[in-house]
């Protein structure tokens, strides 16, 4: 495009001057092919320096009687080509919008990269609720080894050292060469077979009163089926203090029911046999949304500390006593949300822990 009409500057009374200022601007308008290069048009042809504003600045100086033709040239010279540009304008504006939207383009049937969300595990959800609970009543959250000494295991819960459930068809016990110990030493180390070892660990490890709750894994030699599985989880509680007794267990069972399965739940104890409580009961819950109609549930076992658990963790029972109860939380979230097969919980299928929700609260 060339500027050199600049160099001469055109009288507005030079109507073929005009005219052919004109036509340049309207050609170098017509070939333009970009926005870019219509802005450049625009400013050669109309900005300050172009030869018709040049020449538009001279219609002050003309004889006076020459003004009225020479504005009317010039304004109309201007019209013609504010006018082309602008209609360029509009074209190239289009022609952009279009080339825009063939270039980007989006294909909606290609596949995406989305991720799926995953989803928490109901049985994490269920135990972050029971712990919310505990904590809300005032209670610490404890935890123990899933390893675990004999000793917590069994003997400082009182267990006879012929106690069915130490017999190796209920108990993993840890082979004890595999943990380095000496030729023909015992390392008496178990996967713990309840929470209620936690229970003596507390004891020996806390100051007095002690209220703990500690959900946590525990381990069996059973055989995967609907309704049991070798790797479950508890929920341990245990209250020891001055002047406590079964009314106080039995409320706090009632409390937790009630947080679990709706304001209707409430709990009901049968008697029943542990070495670590005396007396010893199964809890049953009352159970409203049972198939089939409301009825009572076995729910976990419970009972009021034996003295000897006190004595074995160094506590005097004639000034302390307290209450312990343990159930196990799949059973829990099985009731909850009628999950009838075990290997729905363990199989760790995402299908199934989508149906709860991302956070899988609320039943
Ligand atoms: N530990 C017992 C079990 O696994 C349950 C229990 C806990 C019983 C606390 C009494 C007190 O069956």
């Amino acid at each position: 495009m060339s500027m050199s009409e600049n160099l001469q500057v055109l009288s507005p009374l030079d109507e073929a001057a005009i005219l052919k200022a004109v036509e340049n601007a309207l050609q170098d308008c017509s070939q333009a092919q970009t926005l870019e290069q219509l802005a450049f048009v625009r400013s050669s042809h109309t900005g300050e320096k172009s030869p018709l504003a040049l020449a538009n600045t001279q219609i002050k100086d003309l004889d006076p009687k020459d003004r009225a033709a020479a504005g009317k040239n010039m304004g109309m010279a201007r019209a013609r080509i504010t006018q082309a540009l602008g209609t360029k304008q509009e074209a190239l504006e289009e022609e952009a919008a279009a080339r825009i939207l063939e270039t980007e383009t989006v294909d909606v049937s290609i596949r995406s990269g989305r991720v799926t969300l995953g989803a928490r595990h109901p049985l994490e959800v269920l135990i972050e609720d029971v712990t919310d609970l505990f904590v809300s009543m005032g209670w610490d959250i404890a935890e123990g080894p899933e390893i675990e000494h004999e000793w917590f295991n069994f003997d400082a819960l009182n267990f006879d050292i012929d106690h069915p459930a130490r017999q190796m068809q209920d108990t993993f016990y840890i082979d004890s060469a595999s943990v380095g110990a000496e030729d023909g030493q015992q390392a008496n180390l178990v996967l713990r077979t309840h929470t209620s070892p936690v229970q003596a660990r507390s004891l020996v490890s806390r100051d007095l009163p002690v209220y703990i709750a500690c959900p946590g894994k525990v381990f069996r030699s059973d055989e995967l089926d609907a309704t049991h599985t070798p790797v479950f989880h508890q929920v341990e509680g245990l209250a020891v203090d001055k002047g406590l007794t079964m009314a106080h267990l039995k409320g706090t069972l009632d409390h937790f029911a009630r947080a679990m399965f709706g304001p209707e739940a409430k709990t009901r104890l049968r008697p029943s046999f542990f070495p670590f409580t005396e007396p010893s009961a199964e809890m049953d819950l009352w159970f409203p949304q049972k198939k089939g109609g409301a009825g009572w549930i076995e729910w976990g076992g419970c009972g009021v500390v034996n003295p000897n658990v006190l004595r074995a963790c160094g506590i005097d029972p004639d000034v302390y006593s307290g209450f312990a109860f343990g159930m196990g939380l799949e059973r829990t979230l099985m009731l909850r949300h009628g999950i009838a097969d075990m290997h729905d919980i363990v199989e760790g299928d995402i299908r199934f822990s989508s149906q709860f929700g991302l956070v899988g609260r609320g039943h």
